[in-house]
């Protein structure tokens, strides 16, 4: 159990980890290419630890220097590894590594936490089997441990994505590289495209279209080449500090270079419609993001503004500060994350002391208008990472609280509750 005490005022500057995603790419594609990469930038995280063992047990080398990782993809390819393949509690891992040893001749095992061996992989075993993969796991979900007989033969396939996700956009794109045609994936909500620029910066020719609301991503199979990645940091991480600034009665934080993609960015936009003092200014590598104490009013919110919606849980905190009855929209995927975040949402407002309820895959949250009047408050974070913090940002604007499974933090964010001291 992790105590969280209140705060009377927070100031300072926090530097948030590589972003996630780029990170667990960076260290694919090098394993992929032929000879050494560079990453800059790294995320600490255990997730992405989960995948660099992962790229090590196919057969790449990891050399470590002070912020940075070399990886050595061997020439002759990556090739099955006789031990099972730990996803630990990272969704990114064993998706897109599903796709990358489907390609792998041979018979790979996958296996993941208590939190990930629930969640349903049958979105990434639909299209991967359709390739020519053999893709099997538990129930009709298809859960983890997973099986996989990869295959040197796999096809090309035009793939219509059915609930959005840059996950699994990226499994088959990966699996994609080593097919005999090219791959399309159609997507009806513009997902995160951190693999397509990537593999574009790594030599592989993928075009992007975009139409309405959504996105199609044409990619030519072909090797990635080694690169030097610097990774920008992470968005998601970086919403934290900027909610913790603005519902804080007194606190001004600024959080450097975030990266600042429209696929990552949307939750500035919808702090920015609750009345959030805000800015942006144009840094290095990305955008400093400047969050002062704000008196926020409600909104309605729908997931296409928060694609992947990992910022659901801490804009719910914003949003049970606020003034008014927010609504969040369309939000069913929250169910498939690290924990059942729709109904952790909700709980978590209703600890708080709002007035919650829910409409099918919509669900509302009456603000108390203003952290100060937030209750103390118990919580079982259930190995959720962004339950933790958003809960700890809760407790640290308004009357504290203990958080149960608080080190679940590390798998995204080791060095979050130091972070969020240094702003004392
Ligand atoms: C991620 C995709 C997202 C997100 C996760 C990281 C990625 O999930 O929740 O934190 O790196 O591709 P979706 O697959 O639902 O978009």
């Amino acid at each position: 159990m992790r105590r969280v005490e209140s705060q009377n005022a927070l100031n300072g500057t926090v530097r948030v980890p590589g972003d996630k995603s780029a990170s667990h790419r960076a260290l694919m594609l090098s394993a992929l290419a032929a000879g050494e990469s560079t990453i800059e930038g790294l995320s600490p995280g255990l997730d992405v630890s989960a995948t660099s063992h992962i790229m090590v047990q196919l057969g790449a080398v990891r050399r470590d220097e002070t912020g940075t990782v070399h990886i050595t993809g061997p020439t002759s390819g990556l090739r099955a590894s006789s031990q099972a393949l730990q996803c630990g509690n990272s969704g990114t891992t064993i998706r897109l590594v599903s796709g990358i040893v489907s390609s792998i001749e041979g018979v790979h095992r996958l296996e993941g936490d208590a939190s990930l061996s629930r969640r349903p992989m049958d979105r990434v075993a639909v299209p991967l089997n359709l390739m020519g993969s053999s893709v099997t796991g538990e129930g009709p979900r298809i859960t983890a441990p997973l099986e996989i007989h990869g295959t040197s033969g796999l096809r090309g396939i035009e793939y219509q994505v059915a609930n959005p996700s840059a996950q699994v956009k990226s499994a088959i794109l990966l699996a994609g590289l080593s097919a005999n045609s090219i791959t399309t994936v159609h997507e009806a909500v513009r997902t995160r495209t951190t693999t397509e620029d990537m593999l574009r910066q790594a030599g592989v020719s993928v075009v992007s279209t975009d139409m309405a609301a959504g996105r199609s991503v044409v990619l030519t199979p072909g090797r990635p080449r080694p690169q030097v990645w610097r990774v920008p940091t992470d968005p998601s991480q970086a919403a934290f500090f900027c909610v913790l600034g603005l519902i804080h009665a007194r606190a001004d934080i600024e959080v450097l270079d975030v990266e600042d993609s429209p696929e990552r960015i949307g939750f500035v936009h919808v702090l920015s419609r609750m009345g959030a003092d805000i800015t942006t200014s144009q840094a290095a590598s990305g955008v400093t993001l400047h969050a002062r104490s704000s008196q926020l009013h409600c909104t309605e919110l729908h997931s296409s503004e928060i694609p992947s919606v990992d910022e659901a849980p801490i804009l719910t905190v914003a949003a049970a500060a606020a003034h008014g009855v927010s609504a969040f929209r369309d939000m069913g995927e929250l169910r498939l994350k690290e924990s059942d975040r729709f109904e952790g949402s909700m709980a978590l407002a209703r600890l708080l002391g709002c007035r919650v309820w829910s409409e099918g895959d919509d669900f509302y949250v009456e603000g108390v208008g203003g952290a100060q009047h937030f209750a103390p408050f118990a919580i079982n974070a259930g190995l959720d990472h962004r339950i933790v913090m958003s809960s700890a940002v809760a407790g640290t604007a308004g009357r504290g609280c203990d958080i149960d499974g608080a080190d679940t933090v590390s798998s995204s964010y080791p060095g979050f509750f130091d972070d969020l001291a240094s702003l004392r």
